[in-house]
């Protein structure tokens, strides 16, 4: 546990670009103090500058490969040299990959569930106690393939699944504990994700992508009023309502075709 006299930051994951960003440059505008992290150093070192100089607190930044199994122990020992104690978790970093999973590298989807699954469980239990303790909030950033199969991302939508179903057990979990719990469930959103999982962006044939800060503006609006989980856009509500009431078959059928039409 942190010491007594530490500072409560927001500690944010994938901080480097799109939604979790957003939700920096929103968070700060907000007050909080940041801890940002993602792989790429330089670009939150700049989102810190950026903030800084718009005369918020300047974020502390952690550059972490978050997949790798002992990425999570220095980032905690980082946090608590700081003397930063975790009071909101925001689990965003995330990725994606377009295409049958019979044809993509098995590393390449096992490092979903490294990042998407075992790194967003692992900060989760990691700072749980002290989120409690300061009555915090975790955000989950989830997805609106968290309530369907992806055929054409199997292991991606998978993977989702499994942060929602443990956003929502732990929201349960901590409902008399002051602390709260979030699953943010996005659909598509103009960001790099398209780019990493392997398709353009202009070949959209669902829902028109929302941008990124409404994303983020709806997620952290979600979070601060202690809802369990919020899915941002009229198009995705409706996607979770067709999700929830049409048979299985249907709903695999149409994620198919849709993740077929994608490829580049
Ligand atoms: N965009 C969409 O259509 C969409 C829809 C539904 C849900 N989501 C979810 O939203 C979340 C944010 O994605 P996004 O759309 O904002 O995508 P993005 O623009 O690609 O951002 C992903 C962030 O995660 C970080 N990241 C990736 N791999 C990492 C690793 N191994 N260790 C640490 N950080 C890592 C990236 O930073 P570095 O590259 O610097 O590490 C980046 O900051 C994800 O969980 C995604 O699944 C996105």
């Amino acid at each position: 546990m942190p010491a007594a006299n530490a500072r409560p930051v927001t500690l944010i994951t994938g901080a480097s670009e799109g939604i979790g960003a957003e939700l920096a440059r929103i968070m700060a505008a907000a007050g909080h103090d940041l801890a940002l992290v993602a792989r790429r150093g330089d670009r939150l070192e700049a989102l810190a500058q950026d903030l800084a100089a718009e005369g918020f607190a300047r974020p502390l930044t952690f550059a972490c490969d978050l997949a790798q199994p002992d990425a999570i122990e220095p980032l905690a020992q980082g946090l608590a040299a700081a003397g930063a104690q975790v009071e909101i978790l925001v689990n965003n970093a995330g990725y994606g990959m377009l295409g049958a999973a019979a044809s993509l590298a098995r590393e390449d989807q096992l490092g979903m569930i490294d990042l998407n699954i075992r790194a967003l469980t692992d900060l989760t239990l990691r700072f749980l106690p002290e989120i409690i303790a300061a009555r915090g909030r975790i955000l989950h950033v989830a997805s609106t393939a968290s309530f369907l199969p992806g055929p054409g991302m199997a292991v991606y939508y998978a993977s989702k699944a499994y942060v929602l179903s443990l956003g929502e057990a732990l929201a349960h979990e901590l409902r008399d504990t002051g602390a709260s719990v979030t699953t943010l469930c996005p659909g598509p959103t103009l960001t790099g994700f398209q780019a990493r999982a392997g398709f353009d962006a202009t070949l959209f044939k669902g829902p028109r992508p929302m941008e990124a800060r409404a994303v983020a503006l709806a997620g952290y609006a979600g979070m601060m009023a202690g809802k369990r989980v919020i899915v941002p856009g009229a198009m995705n509500k409706l996607t979770m309502i067709f999700a929830r009431l049409a048979p299985r078959a249907l709903l695999l059928a149409a994620v198919g075709r849709l993740q077929e039409g994608r490829k580049a």
